[in-house]
Order: C-alpha cells, then structure tokens, then sequence
C-alpha cells in the first residue's frame, strides 16, 4: 500500500502535529510504503522569512526524524528538490474549478489575516493534490483539518480520469479517531496552532519538560469535577485524547483510571506523561539538529527515491494530456 503525506517547515511543530500526523507517519511505514514529504513550496504561499525557511527546514527534518521516520524505510524528502509537484500542479489546474477553491476553509481562513492575498495561497490545495497523485497514493495520514483538502484531491482525480482516462489513483484520507484534533491547552474550543493558539495553550515538541508541566498545570477545564469526555467539557475531553494517544489506551478506560480524582491531578499526570513522551524526542532532535549536512544528505537520497516514481507518473499524465512529445520521455 502506498501512503503519502505533507508537512509544512514553518513554525515550531506542536503537540497537535505529533498526535494527529506525525505519530500516524512513524507508524504506517510498517504498514505499507510510506512517503514522507517537507513541503517547503507551500509554505511560499504567505509572507515569510527566506533564511527563517531553511532554518524551519532543517528544524523539522530532524523533528521527523527524532519522532522515528527512518529514512531506509519510507522515502522521506524536501518538495522542491523534486520538481514534477509544480509542474504536475500547473497541468491539473485546468481540471480545478475556481469556485471549488474559493469554497476551501483553509484559504478563507489564512487569507483573512494576510495583507497580501497571493495567487499562491489560493491554488496551495491543487499543489497538494499534486503531491498525492504523483505517487500512485492510496492513503493520506492527516489530521482532522486536511479533510477538504483531501476531499478536493480525490475530486480533482476523478475529474481527470474521465476527461483523459485512468491516471490517477483516487486517494483516501486516514485521520485518526482520537487525537486527529488536538485543542488549545487555554482555548480548548480552538485546535492547537502555531499562527492562531495561545502562546501558553501550545506545547511544542521541543518545549523543556519545566514549560511542559507549567503549560498543563494551567490548562483550562470547566467548573465541574468529574473527568469525562463529553461536548461541553471541551477541556477535559483534550486532555483525555491526548492520554489516550500517548499511552496507547481508550478515553474509557482513562475515564475509569481517574475517577473521583481532581482537575489539578489529573492535569499534572498528563504533563508528566508528555514530558516522558516527549524526552527521548527532544534528545535525539538537538543531536541531529546539529548536523545540517547529515539533514542534506538524508533528503538528497530521499528525493532521488522519490524522482524515480514521479517521473514515471509525468510520462502517463502528459501522454494522457496531449502535452509533450507523443513517445515516452520528454
Ligand atoms: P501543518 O503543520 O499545517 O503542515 O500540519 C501538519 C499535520 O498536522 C497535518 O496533517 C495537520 O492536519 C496536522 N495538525 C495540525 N494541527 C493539528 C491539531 N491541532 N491536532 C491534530 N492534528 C493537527
Ligand atoms: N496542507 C497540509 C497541511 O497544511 C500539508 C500538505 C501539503 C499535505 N501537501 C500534502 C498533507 C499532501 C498531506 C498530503 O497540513
């Protein structure tokens, strides 16, 4: 089984990236072949710091990899060194509609705080469906808030295979039962996030295990007492997924291990238990962090893995488009 997925090198990665795609990535590579893909070229899309960029890059390769992507297991690369995601972006545009685009939550949320709205932001999901396609993928590890997006790929793929006939695979998302929403430790209405979240309600990955506990200790709950997954106690029921997530057990049988127990212990047990989590994480991360050309060496034969299937891909969709010369190649 082939599984693709995407992940953005800006900002530092957060608590709700680990539960809801990273861990999902770490565990598919046993489970089919895994392709695993730094997507700098969207993260052009919104104003942004050159240097910052790479910087992120190399921040998040070596997240992955600390997280447990192992680069002779799955083919882990950087987008832009692989240069079919633009060109195949370009070639199934002419299969997007304009309106389905203007319908994306994603694009009317980034473009509502951007002062410049780009082209780029706006046609950012078309990029992503070229990302899935030009792999044959089958599944897509994401979390919850990729849905539509994974909606539109499968959309744009079918549209194609009837207009030129069968190309493409048609892909499916996998998004994890618990976990695939991980909420603002301060705002539990509002998903974990680097742009929109609290400064105080985001752990992130590489947060010291003091800012960890502190981050917890202050989580906000409800005015009531009893630790139980339920819609108005949004606080408590994230605190429970993510448990849950982390020791590989059931929101139920969490519900019962802390019956009758208080918010304030209950909160502090699972700080401690994401500080354990995280630990061996964060080590392995400041070793390879340090290593910019072991980073570049790792992605460099990721990408060369990843061309190979890419390619092969090129030659159908262009003979399937009438684009190009007739015979095989360019
Ligand atoms: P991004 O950093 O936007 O590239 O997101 C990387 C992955 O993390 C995507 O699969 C997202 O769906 C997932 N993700 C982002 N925020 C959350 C969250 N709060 N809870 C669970 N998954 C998330
Ligand atoms: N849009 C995704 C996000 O914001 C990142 C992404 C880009 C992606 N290309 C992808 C995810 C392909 C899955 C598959 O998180």
């Amino acid at each position: 089984m082939r599984i693709f997925s995407g992940i953005q090198p800006t900002g530092r990665k957060h608590l709700g990236n680990y539960i809801g795609a990273i861990t999902q990535y770490v565990a598919l590579q046993e489970a089919g072949e895994a392709i695993i893909c730094i997507v700098d070229l969207h993260a052009t899309t919104v104003a942004y710091d050159p240097a910052r960029l790479r910087s992120d890059l190399y921040d998040l390769a070596a997240v992955l990899l600390a997280a447990g992507l192992d680069p002779e297991r799955c083919i882990f690369f950087r987008q832009s060194d692989v240069l079919e995601h633009a060109e195949l972006q370009w070639l199934l545009m002419g299969s997007t509609a304009y309106g389905e685009l203007t319908r994306m939550t994603q694009f009317k949320d980034k473009s509502a705080v951007q002062e410049f709205i780009s082209a780029g932001i706006f046609s950012y999901p078309v990029l992503m469906a070229a990302d899935i396609l030009l792999y044959g993928t089958e599944r897509v590890p994401v979390g919850d808030d990729q849905r539509q997006h994974i909606e539109l790929t499968r959309d744009v793929a079918q549209r194609f295979n009837s207009r030129f006939g069968e190309t493409f695979v048609v892909p499916e998302g996998v998004i994890p039962e618990v976990g695939a929403r991980i909420m603002d430790l301060q705002n539990p209405e509002k998903k974990m996030s680097t742009t929109g979240g609290t400064p105080q309600g985001t752990v992130y990955v590489t947060d010291e295990p003091a800012a960890i506990i502190k981050k917890f200790k202050s989580a906000v709950t409800d005015s009531g007492r009893e630790i139980r997954h339920a819609d108005d106690k949004a606080g408590i029921s994230n605190l429970l997924e993510i448990l849950a997530v982390i020791r590989g057990t059931t929101v139920g049988r969490l519900e019962e291990e802390f019956a009758g127990a208080g918010y304030g212990d209950f909160k502090l047990a699972v700080g401690e238990a994401v500080v354990d989590y995280l630990a061996p994480v964060r080590e392995r991360y400041t070793q390879l962090r340090a290593d910019e050309d072991e980073l570049e060496q790792v992605l460099a034969t990721g990408a060369d893995k990843a061309r190979g299937v890419a390619a092969q891909t090129m030659t159908r969709v262009r003979r399937a488009m009438g684009v190009g010369p007739a015979r095989a190649g360019r």
